[in-house]
């Protein structure tokens, strides 16, 4: 294998997430310690590699890095190369600028770029390789939507914040009475609101995959009551809609490649459920800080193996490919594999089948197998702007 003094370039695109840092540290130690390689980052995602903002990365700016939150290179979820919003006069104008990122990439003399980010960041990379960029992936985002690793970073500590967050919310349910309901983050996906519900032993879970329907959720509030149980745990994914309904969008980000941004969904369905039960509700929206603080072990852990991994690809000059876990063990996928495409909670999932298996509701008939039921709703994708 030759492998002589090269220099890798490093960027964090889309919403930050623990574990950014660790990747960092992780990437740096790597190329410092097993092959004497530079690092160099650049900040605000690919916003810096267009407009040359950029910083060297040595062995002793790493310290304290591992568990610190959010990233020290900076991200944005605005800078798509080939779609680049550039201020003209009072307007916003959209400039294919992916040429100025080869030229820039190519006239500091870079060997790779490593590219931390969900699929936003993965859809630009995937256009970066096609220009002729040699670059490598690895998998973040709180969400868990990339295809082709079963999890990534970030999403094991966002779970982790939501749980801790559920358990509080508890003692004030028992205590008053009360129907609580926990609304999380997670875009289209339910994986957040899936897991901490499970974690946190929420008694209804419902996800942007699984439309509810109100009267089924208003039943199994009303049987727990029968049981002696006045209180209920709502947990909801931001996406979550009720059969033929819409999402809730809380706003439109100008110049984001995924302009949308959801949540207020819970407010909804606790009126909703007061209507219909006469229980009181309460509504907690988790939203970003299930993105801040320090990253989980796990997360740690898998940070810092994708970190390292990555640098091995690039010794191996194996670009184009991202590192995931399939089965606990790295791998690497092709990037233009996972371009444009989501990872959403199947009903067949295993995770689903432990939720039925608990009695928790996810919003179905008790009576109907949530295949049959999910099979016999219309899919909507409407959404509703508030
Ligand atoms: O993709 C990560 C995520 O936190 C989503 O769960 C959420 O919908 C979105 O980003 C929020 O984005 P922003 O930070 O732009 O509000």
């Amino acid at each position: 294998m030759a492998i002589s003094r090269k220099r890798i370039g490093i960027l964090t695109g889309g919403g930050d997430c623990p574990g950014l840092n660790a990747v960092i540290r992780a990437v740096v130690k790597t190329a410092h310690n097993d092959y004497g390689m530079e690092v160099i980052g650049f900040k605000d995602g690919y916003e810096g590699l267009i407009e040359n903002r950029y910083m060297h990365i040595g062995i002793k700016d790493v310290s304290g890095l591992l568990s610190r939150g959010g990233t020290i290179l900076g991200t944005s979820n605005r800078a798509d190369p080939f779609n680049f919003p550039v201020l003209q006069g009072d307007e916003y104008v959209h400039l294919d600028r992916s040429s100025q990122a080869v030229l820039n990439f190519e006239s500091m003399g870079l060997d790779a770029l490593i590219c931390i980010g969900g699929d936003g960041t993965m859809n630009a990379t995937a256009g970066m390789e096609k220009k002729g960029l040699p670059v490598i992936g690895v998998p973040k985002t709180i969400d868990n939507d990339l295809v082709g690793t079963d999890v990534t970073f970030g999403f094991d500590s966002a779970v982790v914040s939501a749980t801790e967050a559920i358990d509080k919310i508890h003692t004030t349910a028992q205590s008053h009475h009360r129907v609580m309901i926990v609304e999380v983050m997670g875009r289209n996906a339910g994986w957040i609101a899936l897991h901490s519900g499970i974690a946190g032993g929420g008694d209804i879970i419902l996800m942007p995959e699984i439309p509810y329907d109100i009267n089924c959720v208003c039943e199994k509030i009303r049987d727990r009551s029968a049981q002696g149980k006045n209180f209920s745990i709502v947990i909801v994914g931001e996406g979550a809609k009720p059969i033929g309904g819409d999402m809730v969008v809380a706003r439109i980000v100008e110049n984001s490649p995924d302009k949308i941004r959801l949540g207020g969904m819970s407010h909804q369905l606790a009126s909703q459920i007061e209507g219909i039960t006469n229980i009181e509700c309460r509504v907690t929206i988790l939203g970003h800080l299930l993105r801040g603080g320090a990253p989980s072990a796990f997360d740690r852990i898998l940070a810092t193996r994708f970190g390292v991994e990555a640098v091995h690809m690039v010794a191996r000059e194996e670009f184009g490919k991202l590192v995931v876990l399939k089965n606990n063990e790295l791998s690497q996928i092709s990037i233009q594999a996972v371009s444009g495409k989501q990872r959403l909670v199947g009903c067949d999932d295993p995770i689903i089948k432990t939720a039925l298996s608990l009695g928790i509701c996810l919003g179905h008939p008790e009576n109907m197998s949530l295949e049959d039921y999910c099979s016999s709703i219309p899919t909507s994708s409407k959404i509703k702007f508030e």
